[in-house]
């Protein structure tokens, strides 16, 4: 399986519905290709049904595309048999040898099986690039908007549309960003602006940069922290060609007036600064109006089809709850960053040593701290929260000055390794301590990742302090860095059947780093 599609939330049954690339004949991507479908109550646990629809003939695919409820059916599609809340259109890019084109489809059974609207596509540029429809309703002018990707032209083709067959084309946005070999998977979503203080940087003081050079209302504005409550990001991946390899997911901020779409910046901006999230949408809807949620395919093209796992390849990240936020990347500036918080409904196991929590721990190098998760339970998730503060006069310059923590296999032969190093400002992750011959003989599974941190506050006698939570499911590991500002994403593998069981934290300088918190759980999925 690759990319989420179709993710729309059913107000009737309270169910979310996530579609997904899908080849049920092979582990590897191929046509044909359809849209498989799995449901969940709570975000967390998902349960999959039948496949939902799919091309008419072996050579062609069902590609990636997105899903509205038509309430209102301004297509026509439904009559009374079908409750408002449930008239589901799904709106796909139909992948045959000589073109792609944009299809409809509509649900009468609540997003189980879709029926063909009779004059596909709706829109066809002849073109072999032409690809993922993201449809949205726009309540400010009361119209359908597509944004679709002219992969290789580099432009999101935005279209208007009163009842979801009749497209007229508005405006095109592209040529921002990275680059890469070509554009796919676009989105547009408009996201609250949510006022924090981020630890102990005072944000509202400031002023954004270069408030005339862009033709925008956020940045005309003079005082900040009454700036529009919300604003549109525009999501894009991009494969090949990522930075860090392969597949990578970045996004732009601005103004979105119904027909075009104006950044705020010319920032190239990117999502996650992990390997392994791709094709990230959002949710059509959700139970809390402006709620934003989205789910991306976990996994990098670079190697998506070599990954060892045999039975299934490929999984999501966790749905991600999307804010957007003033942050300070240094103490002269503030920006709007798209803050992403984990939709995680699970609970510790209920057994003694399945919770270990520190406070105020000063670490020191002979006194490393370590506990095993019980071993009858099997684990298939881990999670942990640290805040850490940094004593910068403990520090020698020229050694490493970190913290690790490690989670180990119960034959302690296989083990993760995260951790901050203090003269690079960076929070690792090392993937590459396993026996699983994939991740030493694939050249692009990065076996060690990092992330560049500005301190998540500072105090007035300079201790930086740093957040990062942790989850640690099957062959995934998310990394929320303060509160979410910055995420890593990354698979992993260890070799089948052997659990990560037990965890350890040590540190390479005495006295350097604080665990102000420190808590680490085994999970009830
Ligand atoms: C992105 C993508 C999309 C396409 C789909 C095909 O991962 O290449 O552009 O619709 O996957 O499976």
């Amino acid at each position: 399986m690759n990319d989420p599609n179709g993710l729309w939330y059913d107000a009737k049954e309270e169910l979310y519905h996530m579609y997904f690339q899908y080849n049920p004949e092979d582990n590897i991507w191929g046509s044909p290709l359809y849209w498989g479908h799995a449901v969940s109550d709570d975000l967390t646990t998902w349960e999959e049904r039948g496949i939902a629809l799919g091309p008419k003939t072996n050579d062609s695919a069902a590609f990636s595309g997105s899903a509205v409820v038509d309430v209102d059916n301004t297509s026509g599609f439904f009559n009374d048999t079908t409750d408002p809340r449930q008239r589901v259109v799904a709106i796909w890019t139909h992948n045959a040898p000589d073109k792609q084109s944009q299809y409809v489809s509509y649900s009468v059974d609540g997003g189980d099986t879709f029926i063909e609207y009779e004059n596909n596509p709706v829109l066809d540029l002849n073109s072999t690039q032409f690809r993922d429809p993201k449809v949205i309703w726009h309540e400010e002018t009361k119209k359908w908007i597509m944004i679709v990707a002219m992969s290789q032209k580099y432009e999101i083709a935005i279209y208007s549309s009163d009842d979801l067959v009749d497209w007229t084309y508005e405006s095109a946005f592209g040529n921002a960003g990275y680059l890469g070999f070509q554009y796919e998977c676009p989105g547009l979503v408009k996201v609250p602006v949510v006022q924090t203080e981020q630890g102990g940087l005072t944000v509202s003081n400031l002023t954004y940069p270069n408030t005339t050079s862009y033709n925008s209302t956020y940045f005309n504005a003079t005082n900040t922290s009454t700036v529009n409550n919300e604003a549109w990001v525009m999501f894009l991946s991009i494969y090949p060609g990522g930075p860090l390899g392969g597949s990578a997911t970045q996004y732009f901020i601005g103004d979105f007036n119904g027909t075009h779409f104006e950044p705020f910046t010319t920032q190239a901006r990117f999502l996650d600064l992990g390997k392994d999230y791709y094709a990230v949408q959002t949710f059509y809807n959700s139970p809390n109006a402006d709620e934003v949620l989205g789910i991306a395919w976990a996994s990098n093209w670079q190697y998506a089809q070599n990954v060892p796992t045999y039975e299934w390849r490929s999984s999501m990240s966790l749905a991600r709850n999307f804010t957007l936020r003033e942050y300070s990347p240094n103490p002269e500036s503030v920006q709007l960053n798209l803050n992403s918080e984990p939709v995680l409904n699970a609970n510790p196991v209920e057994a003694q040593n399945a919770t270990f929590s520190f406070e105020d721990e000063l670490l020191l190098i002979d006194n490393e701290l370590s506990g095993n998760f019980p071993s009858n339970i099997s684990a298939t998730a881990i999670e942990f929260e640290i805040e850490w503060s940094v004593n910068e006069i403990a520090f020698n310059i020229t050694e490493l000055n970190g913290f690790v923590l490690s989670l180990a296999t119960d034959d302690y032969d296989e083990f993760l390794t995260f951790g901050y190093e203090a003269n690079a400002q960076s929070f690792f992750f090392n993937r590459g301590n396993t026996e699983e011959p994939f991740v030493y003989a694939n050249p692009f599974f990065n076996e060690k990742l990092s992330v560049y941190l500005e301190p998540y506050s500072t105090s007035s006698n300079g201790t930086n302090t740093y957040k990062v939570h942790g989850i640690v499911d099957q062959n995934i590991a998310e990394l929320y860095f303060n509160d979410g500002s910055v995420v890593s994403t990354n698979l992993f593998f260890t070799t089948p059947g052997n659990q990560l069981t037990w965890w350890s934290v040590d540190t390479s300088i005495d006295g350097g780093f604080k665990l102000d918190n420190f808590t680490i759980s085994v999970l009830d999925v």
